[in-house]
């Protein structure tokens, strides 16, 4: 694929390639406080270590940790996903492990969005193997008709339909992770 690059017009913004907004800043915003109310209502007086699924988790749990009134620790999982592409590969491989020592720890897996459901239950069994005290599993966006390994998450945003979204973290061949709002993308925008 050919990646034009964005014009160097000062009035460029990423948001005007979008066709919709599905979710808007301030109904994230919301929602991420509802979110944070019921991990912190589950973890109440333990310590919780983070792991967030880079690049994509990274807007999302930058804005959830900081309605947690727990004590926690934060580390980044990294896992090769799309190349240019808005299909999935089939394995995802980790590509930057963790570094925190997890073991005997409440561990709080988070990720953009559960889409097929192969990276959160490759990363899932990676975590568990380094024998945590428990896991679970939380996500932006949950496309669940999507999904072909069995696989849920234990706290979920919002749940949305079968399109291909980018925004608030989640990204078009590397592109728009910088738009606060989640939206689709115009069709001119994401030829493959
Ligand atoms: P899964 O392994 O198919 O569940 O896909 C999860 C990963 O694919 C996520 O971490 C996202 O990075 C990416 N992904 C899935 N759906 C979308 C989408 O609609 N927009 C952008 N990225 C997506
Ligand atoms: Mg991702």
């Amino acid at each position: 694929m050919t990646l034009t690059m964005p014009s160097d017009d000062r009035t460029y913004s990423p948001i005007n390639d979008l066709e919709k907004v599905i979710l808007d800043e301030a109904t994230i915003q919301a929602r991420l406080k509802e979110l944070g109310a019921e991990i912190n209502a589950a973890y109440q007086g333990r310590e919780l270590a983070v792991i967030a699924i880079i690049n994509g988790a990274v807007i999302f749990v930058a804005d959830m940790i900081r309605e947690l009134n727990l004590a926690l620790q934060l580390d980044c999982i990294r896992v090769s996903s799309y190349r240019n592409s808005t299909a999935p590969v089939q394995t995802p491989e980790i590509i930057d492990r963790i570094r925190l020592d997890i073991e005997g720890m409440d561990v709080l897996l988070i990720d953009d969005i559960l889409d097929t459901g192969n990276t959160l239950s490759k990363v899932s069994k990676v975590l568990q193997s380094m024998n945590p005290a428990s896991l679970k599993t939380c996500v932006l966006l949950d496309k669940q008709v999507r999904r072909s390994v069995d696989c849920e998450a234990d706290f979920v945003g919002f749940k949305i339909p079968d399109e291909f979204v980018v925004g608030y973290g989640l990204d078009f061949a590397g592109r728009y992770r910088q738009i606060p709002c989640i939206g689709v993308l115009k069709a001119e925008h994401q030829i493959s």
